[in-house]
């Protein structure tokens, strides 16, 4: 359809880079801003993945999607990914800090290596990116930051130690980041998204025995379920939705706050 003709999309003008974009949650966004207008860089530390699903976003919206291989955690990688934006789309105004892993044990079963592995990829790349792509951001106001943390950064669980503390932290660092931005008298806002579980390849690895993936059974869904009032998991689709109101200039009043998305799970 020309964009003569397309109706109206809610991200019209938006580019946005989505990290873990070849993961459930960053798919899901990635093919859900195009689907309203955007321009989408699906990038990922798996790039023949990214590839795929930029390709499949730009089946159905031609020339709305690129790829591009980008480790979280490599400030070398952030540069290129954000130079990538530029020159397949001009600039960037929407970073959606999404790549994640989980990290499984209490605090004294922890080996110090799977914390720092733990806290690199889900809270160090956040300031990576976030300093790195600032001005960029800022050449492209209004922007936005969407930063995925969980309601895991809310409420704690006895084994999730390392992973409770960096999605805590992206917390707190989703507010100073909209603090400073607009001490600064930027029009970059800054919020969190705070999902439940989600069926997506990171929840299976909760699940995997000597370390297969496998899709979740009915059991071990209706087990997660009951921890949460609304009786159900999350979904990619929900976490969309919230992204896409953070990402467009619906929400030009919202920085510093977070979207729980947990069907109640933290109101207990
Ligand atoms: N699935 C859930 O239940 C759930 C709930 C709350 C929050 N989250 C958060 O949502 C985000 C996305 O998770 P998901 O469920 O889509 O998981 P997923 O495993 O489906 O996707 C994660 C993606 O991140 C990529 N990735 C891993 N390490 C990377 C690195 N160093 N650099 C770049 N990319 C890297 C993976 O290749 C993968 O494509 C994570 O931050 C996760 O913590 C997930």
């Amino acid at each position: 359809m020309s964009t003569a003709t397309r109706p109206r999309g809610r991200l019209d003008g938006k580019i946005a880079l989505i990290t873990g974009g070849a993961g459930g949650i960053g798919s899901g966004i990635a093919r859900a801003f195009a689907g309203e207008g955007a321009r989408v860089m699906v990038s990922d530390i798996d790039g023949a993945a990214a590839a795929g699903i930029a390709a499949g976003i730009n089946a159905h919206h031609p020339g709305c999607a690129a790829s591009c291989a980008h480790d979280v955690t490599s400030e070398s990688d952030w540069n290129a990914a954000l130079a990538a934006c530029r020159q397949a789309f001009g600039g960037l105004s929407v970073l959606v800090n999404n790549a994640g892993i989980w990290a499984i044990g209490a605090v004294d079963d922890t080996e110090p290596d799977s914390w720092r592995r733990c806290m690199s990829i889900n809270l160090d790349s956040v300031y990576l990116g976030t300093r790195l792509a600032m001005p960029l951001l800022r050449e492209n106001q209004p922007a936005s930051i969407i930063n995925v943390s969980s309601v895991a950064g809310l409420v704690a669980g006895p084994n999730i130690a390392a992973y409770n503390t960096s999605k805590a932290a992206v917390w707190m660092l989703t507010k100073s980041t909209a603090l400073s931005a607009a001490r600064k008298g930027d029009d970059i806002r800054a919020n969190s998204i705070h999902p439940a579980f989600i069926a997506t390849p990171l929840l299976q690895d909760l699940f995997a025995r000597g370390g297969e993936r496998r899709p979740l059974s009915a059991e071990q869904t209706a087990k997660l379920a009951a921890q949460i009032p609304l009786g159900r998991l999350c979904t990619v689709e929900d976490v969309a939705w919230a992204a896409i109101y953070l990402a467009s200039d619906e929400s030009r009043f919202m920085t510093g706050a977070e979207l729980k998305l947990d069907g109640g799970l933290s109101a207990m």
